[in-house]
């Protein structure tokens, strides 16, 4: 058995961190395999990233598991990304709850079978009362997609112009009352928002590491919590005004 690690405590922690989990299908070929076993290791890496989260003081994960782009991969990755979540689902929805994990989901239900949409409802439905950290899972997301449904139902909403500010409009979003992200994690290499969060994520920091998602671990998403330390968050603003001339 290996030795507990200590992390030396960090004095800011995002409340929320969003992650692209990319690089699966490059961690498979490099061992020879398909890419649906990358995928596989995928899911199984979900676990001890959130745990990490959860001993770091995160309130709320979001990961990008499946977008609305990912509908133009072949026929047999995409049935293979949908019943690998059909199959998390039905594997860790009683420990994830056991554990305290409130689930959440961002994005269209329509367009995902049926059957899939009712283990996604459950799980939420289980879950809703749980209160240590948030598990948002971003599936059949896209941001565009996102603000286009928010805009659609203000309209059907019947909301004026003029009483529609960006506190209301991010209520209408799939992300309704969570924290807008503060880091925006990136696995396997690339420098792209990938229409994730891309409302939420407008003043969130941004870490990209060459590592594939599969071998992302707790020590990287300590150092990623270390890189966020060394950030100056200005949100526009200038933090040590010269003195105004008298
Ligand atoms: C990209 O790796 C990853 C995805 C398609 C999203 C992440 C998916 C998982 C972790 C598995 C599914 C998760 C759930 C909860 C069902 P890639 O295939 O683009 O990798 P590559 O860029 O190396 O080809």
């Amino acid at each position: 058995m290996s030795a507990r690690k200590d992390y030396p405590p960090l004095p800011s922690v995002p409340h929320h961190v969003g992650i692209i989990m990319d690089g699966n299908g490059r961690w498979a070929k490099a061992r020879g395999l398909p890419r649906h076993a990358g995928h596989k290791a995928g899911v199984d890496n979900i676990r001890p990233v959130l745990e990490g989260c959860v001993e770091f003081g995160i309130q709320v994960l979001t990961i990008y598991a499946f977008s609305t782009e990912n509908w133009q991969r072949p026929p047999d990755e995409v049935s293979g990304l949908m019943r690998l979540l059909g199959m998390a689902i039905r594997q860790q929805l009683q420990e994830l709850h056991r554990n305290g994990v409130q689930i959440r989901h961002s994005g269209r239900l329509s367009g995902i079978n049926p059957e899939l949409q009712k283990q996604i409802l459950h799980a939420l439905e289980v879950t809703k009362h749980n209160d240590r950290i948030v598990l948002n899972v971003a599936f059949n997301y896209g941001g565009r997609s996102e603000i286009l449904d928010a805009v659609r139902q203000i309209i059907r909403d019947g909301i004026p112009p003029d009483e529609l500010t960006e506190e209301l409009f991010s209520r209408y979003l799939y992300t309704g009352d969570l924290p807008d992200p503060d880091l925006i994690i990136r696995t396997g290499g690339e420098y792209r928002l990938s229409n994730f969060l891309i409302w939420q994520a407008a003043y969130a920091e941004y870490y990209t590491t060459p590592t594939y998602w599969p071998d992302f671990g707790k020590d990287e998403l300590y150092e990623a919590l270390l890189e966020y330390n060394r950030r100056e968050r200005r949100f526009g603003r200038v933090l040590d005004p010269e003195p105004t001339p008298v």
